[in-house]
């Protein structure tokens, strides 16, 4: 049985715990919401065990595919059983729709559809803002050890999108970018770790484009749990 230890770290969004099993980490899943690097700040009762729940489906999808994650299980309805890894402080985002900071910096029209997915990284620094960063900035700051786990990440961050991508197809849902994060585990091999959910996520309704994510927060839209609420019943349309 595993049993919840002390509290080794807490974040905008989860709290990690320690555990008795020194390879296995808690993360509990927290009602706060964030946005524009922490400017904005809110609250939102019962979206930390949505986020758990649909990051937990999400993470068994992937697995399921061939995409080693930390993931253990999940034990409550906001808590998860990790495997301890050492996170690499890149955000990697991967957006096959231009809007948000993309749109702000390139001047591509919210909306529109690009080409192919892009994949782009920024440091994972909240005291610098997270600027974006290139390949040569990662092996500069040591993010990574070589080229080798550039193109690592850089290609499993494109398997996640194919896979997401049909997932939500299927589900009426346009996966419009997202945020992942990797870490190293014990053996130095690199696995999804962190979250993938309607916080780190763009998903828009394939009929409406009515927006089923954290923009709801970010730009005072309301029904933010409606909207998260909405993207797991979906993600669960063929269970039961
Ligand atoms: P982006 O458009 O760069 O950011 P902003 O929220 O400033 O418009 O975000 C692209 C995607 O990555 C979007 O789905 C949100 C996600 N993301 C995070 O979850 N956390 C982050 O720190 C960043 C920069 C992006």
């Amino acid at each position: 049985m595993i049993e919840k230890k002390d509290l080794l770290y807490e974040g905008k969004a989860k709290k990690l715990f320690k555990t008795n099993d020194e390879n296995v980490l808690l993360s509990e899943f927290k009602d706060d919401l964030t946005a524009f690097n922490a400017e904005k700040k809110g609250s939102e009762s019962g979206k930390g065990a949505l986020n758990c729940e649909i990051s937990t489906k999400l993470f068994e999808l992937l697995e399921k595919n061939g995409i080693k994650t930390h993931l253990v299980e999940k034990i409550s309805k906001n808590e998860q059983l990790v495997k301890k890894c050492e996170i690499i402080k890149i955000e990697v985002i991967v957006r096959n729709v231009a809007t948000g900071s993309l749109s702000k910096r390139l001047g591509i029209k919210d909306g529109e559809i690009l080409p192919f997915a892009l994949v782009e990284f920024c440091l994972k620094d909240d005291a610098l803002g997270d600027p974006f960063i290139n390949d040569e900035h990662c092996l500069l700051l040591n993010l990574v050890s070589n080229k080798d786990e550039i193109e690592l990440i850089k290609q499993k961050a494109r398997k996640i999108n194919e896979i997401l991508l049909i997932f939500f197809a299927e589900r009426k849902l346009r996966l419009i970018d997202f945020k992942i994060e990797f870490g190293k585990d014990k053996n130095g091999e690199i696995i999804l770790a962190d979250e993938i959910s309607p916080d780190s996520c763009r998903f828009w309704d394939k009929d409406t484009n009515e927006k089923l994510d954290k923009d709801r927060f970010r730009q005072n839209l309301g029904s933010v749990k409606v909207a998260y609420e909405e993207v797991l019943r979906r993600i669960l349309k063929d269970e039961k």
